[in-house]
């Protein structure tokens, strides 16, 4: 992947993502960013673990404009400490993340410092960026990166597409992720396509396809050592299809 400088691109919802020209991919559904991540990461990965007072542990693969990690912060909203520790190895220029308009309009105005905070912290350091929230940003590469085994209730996998980056949808990479979950750690991701599937089971997880956001049938949430854990969906939230999934770009 070139280094050439993402561009600013907004989506259907009216949320700003990044177009990195160089692979043609976009860092988020054109549909809408903010609608994607909260399907995919805060609905079917946050809220099956934020059911009591301990501390969550939560790894990001491929921080970019840190949507995820501010989306987290206001839904935990000071009910739990989070450690979260995000890797990125093209971090988004300060200049960019200042115009993308996450916290604009709404209550979402209240976390536009801890977006700033976000983007400005030092990387390879623990930051508070609030009283219950801790970063801690590493400037890696996927591809090189030790996790710490038995470490993360859940895990944000949100890399560029298969389509793009194979290397990083691998069984090898989803080997040390599953090893650096606890019992019962989740791991999710907008990719539901076969061969991504069959790594994650492959390595042992247990995979579970969800209904998608809008523009894509479904996502995956992948378990470690499922047995154990309750992991039905509310139905309010989760209508299964019965057709395979088909979109595996953004
Ligand atoms: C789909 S985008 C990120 C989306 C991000 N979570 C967000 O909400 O903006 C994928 C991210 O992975 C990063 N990336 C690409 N290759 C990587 C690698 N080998 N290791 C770590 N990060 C990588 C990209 O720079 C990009 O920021």
């Amino acid at each position: 992947m070139n280094e050439l400088k993402p561009e600013i691109s907004r989506t259907e919802d009216g949320s700003d993502s990044l177009f990195n020209a160089s692979l043609n991919e976009f860092y988020h559904s054109k549909y809408g960013a903010v609608t994607e991540s909260e399907h995919v990461f805060i609905k079917s990965g946050l809220y099956e673990i934020i059911n009591d007072n301990s501390p969550v542990h939560i790894l990001e693969i491929g921080f970019g404009t840190a949507l995820n990690a501010m989306l987290t912060l206001k839904e935990i909203n000071k009910r739990q400490l989070v450690f979260y520790t995000a890797i990125e190895l093209f971090p988004v220029d300060m200049e960019i993340a200042q115009k993308l308009n996450y916290c604009d309009a709404g209550d979402m105005k209240f976390y536009h410092e801890d977006f700033l905070k976000m983007h400005q912290s030092e990387w390879e350091k623990e930051i508070d960026i609030s009283q219950n929230f801790k970063l801690k940003k590493r400037n890696i590469d996927l591809l090189t990166f030790q996790p710490e085994a038995n470490c993360y209730d859940l895990i944000y996998f949100d890399a560029f597409s298969p389509n793009v980056q194979p290397e990083l949808w691998t069984a090898a990479v989803f080997q040390k992720l599953f090893n650096s979950l606890k019992d019962n750690g989740i791991l999710v991701t907008y990719c539901a396509k076969g061969i991504v599937k069959q790594a994650l089971r492959q390595v042992g997880f247990v995979v579970k396809r969800l209904p998608g956001p809008p523009g894509k049938r479904h996502i995956l949430q992948a378990i470690k050592n499922a047995k154990t854990k309750n992991t039905h969906c509310p139905k309010k939230m989760f209508h299964l299809f019965d057709f395979e999934a088909g979109i595996t770009k953004r």
